[in-house]
């Protein structure tokens, strides 16, 4: 029955050509380690980011008489409405987390390299795309700090010369952030933004199945294959990695329920405390500090004394990502053989970024500029020294086959 099902549906739709080719016939390296749970890990984030957020929608009001009145009534009245909300918001954070660890792997491992310089390109849009999500998502509960990190972060673009104004205008669609842009906002939010979000995933996973995944070693799998044409060290993802990985999504979960249940708003870093309070256009809160994902290009932006460099710098600190793989001229691809020089720049690179945004979450003084100074100057060194640092050190020998 079952054979005759699938043979009905295969011959108009390659379901089972498609099940083969990215699950029980996609052989990925045997080696794989605990940083690669996270890319399986941020599509789990997604799904509950979409279900839960689809909950949501259905009793939230995107105006600015009634948004912060109807989270309120989600979070009392609504059955469940507590837990979806705080599935949603510590959602947001744990997407970070899970994708700054993804990221990380990446930079660790060389996976942006050639041939997988578009699975990195496509993988900093679904960044730039989920940074564009979480801003406009924050402003949906109408709190203060909503209010008031919207702003200052709408009001960056009036720095642009000639167009700025204009721009600011454009993107609020008033003269101040009103019930129009909560609007806008949460269109985008809810519709425009997850489209783009979901299709640049599946072209992420699509373009990394073209050219096989990347792993601990930094070897590539396909140069040693079997007579039938299958990798030597490869495995098929299903049913090897499809079982790894549920360990790791239950350990994951465990985590995250904890998170959700005991600790939601997490000392005011996941909702900050100003935002339970509404929106106040004649209140400026004492300290303005977007939440922790966002620091430290905040802590980039308040460290460059001008407002345009400094908008600039925020811009260009993201955006030298991007050309990573042509960077890194190193003969090796995973820093297992990567010389003493990248190893220390990797480290320098993370230390910094932390720094930043530790300090972006903190009101600047002096002492705190000055650091926040001399760590944008190191991120920023670690990209542009780059192709001499890993041209100049002495490598390790790559094995031909992969370790372990
Ligand atoms: C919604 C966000 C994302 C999802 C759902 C996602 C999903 C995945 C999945 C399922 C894999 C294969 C499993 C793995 O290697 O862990 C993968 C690999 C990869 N991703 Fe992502 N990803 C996301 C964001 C990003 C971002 C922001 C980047 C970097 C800018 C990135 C770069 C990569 C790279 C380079 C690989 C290949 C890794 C290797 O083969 O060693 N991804 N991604």
């Amino acid at each position: 029955m079952m054979e005759k099902f699938m043979a009905w549906i295969d011959a108009r739709f390659p379901a089972t050509q498609m099940w083969e080719e990215h699950l029980s016939k996609y052989y990925a390296p045997k080696n794989f380690n605990f940083f690669y749970f996270f890319g399986s890990l941020a599509l789990l984030v997604l799904v509950n980011q979409i279900l839960t957020g689809v909950w949501l929608t259905m009793s939230f009001e995107p105006s600015a008489e009634r948004a912060f009145a109807s989270v309120e009534y989600i979070m009392r009245d609504v059955e469940y409405g507590y837990i979806i909300r705080y599935l949603h918001s510590t959602g947001a954070s744990a997407f970070f987390l899970v994708v700054y660890l993804h990221m990380f792997r990446g930079l660790m491992y060389g996976s942006y390299r050639q041939p997988r310089e578009l699975v990195w390109i496509f993988g900093m849009l679904i960044y730039l795309a989920l940074m564009a999500e979480a801003f406009m998502g924050y402003l949906l509960p109408w709190g203060q700090m909503s209010y008031w990190g919207a702003q200052v972060i709408i009001s960056l673009f009036g720095a642009i010369p000639y167009i700025g104004d204009g721009l600011t205008e454009w993107i609020r669609g008033d003269y101040l952030i009103s019930g129009i842009t909560l609007n806008r906002f949460f269109a985008l939010h809810v519709i425009a933004l997850p489209i783009v979000i979901l299709g640049l995933v599946v072209m992420h996973i699509i373009a990394l199945h073209e050219v096989g995944s990347n792993n601990p070693d930094g070897v590539e799998i396909k140069k040693h294959k079997d007579e039938n044409g299958i990798p030597l060290d490869g495995i098929a993802f299903h049913p090897y990695y499809t079982v790894k990985d549920i360990v790791g999504v239950v350990v994951f979960l465990f985590v995250f329920c904890t998170i959700v249940f005991f600790f939601p708003e997490m000392g005011g870093y996941f909702l900050e405390k100003p935002n339970f309070e509404a929106a106040n256009p004649f209140k400026t809160p004492e300290h303005i500090a977007p939440v922790w994902y966002f620091t430290p290009y905040y802590a980039i932006l308040r460290a460059v004394p001008d407002k345009l460099l400094g908008v600039i710098a925020m811009g260009a600190a993201i955006a030298i990502l991007f050309v990573l793989p042509w960077l890194d001229r190193s003969p090796v691809k995973s820093m297992r053989y990567k010389g003493w020089m990248s190893k220390i720049w990797l480290a320098v690179f993370v230390v910094s970024f932390v720094i930043l945004g530790v300090l972006g979450v903190l009101s600047p003084t002096p002492e705190r500029t000055l650091l926040s100074q001399v760590c944008t100057f190191l991120y920023f060194a670690f990209f542009i020294l780059m192709p001499f640092y890993t041209r100049m050190e002495k490598t390790k020998p790559v094995p031909e086959r992969v370790t372990g």
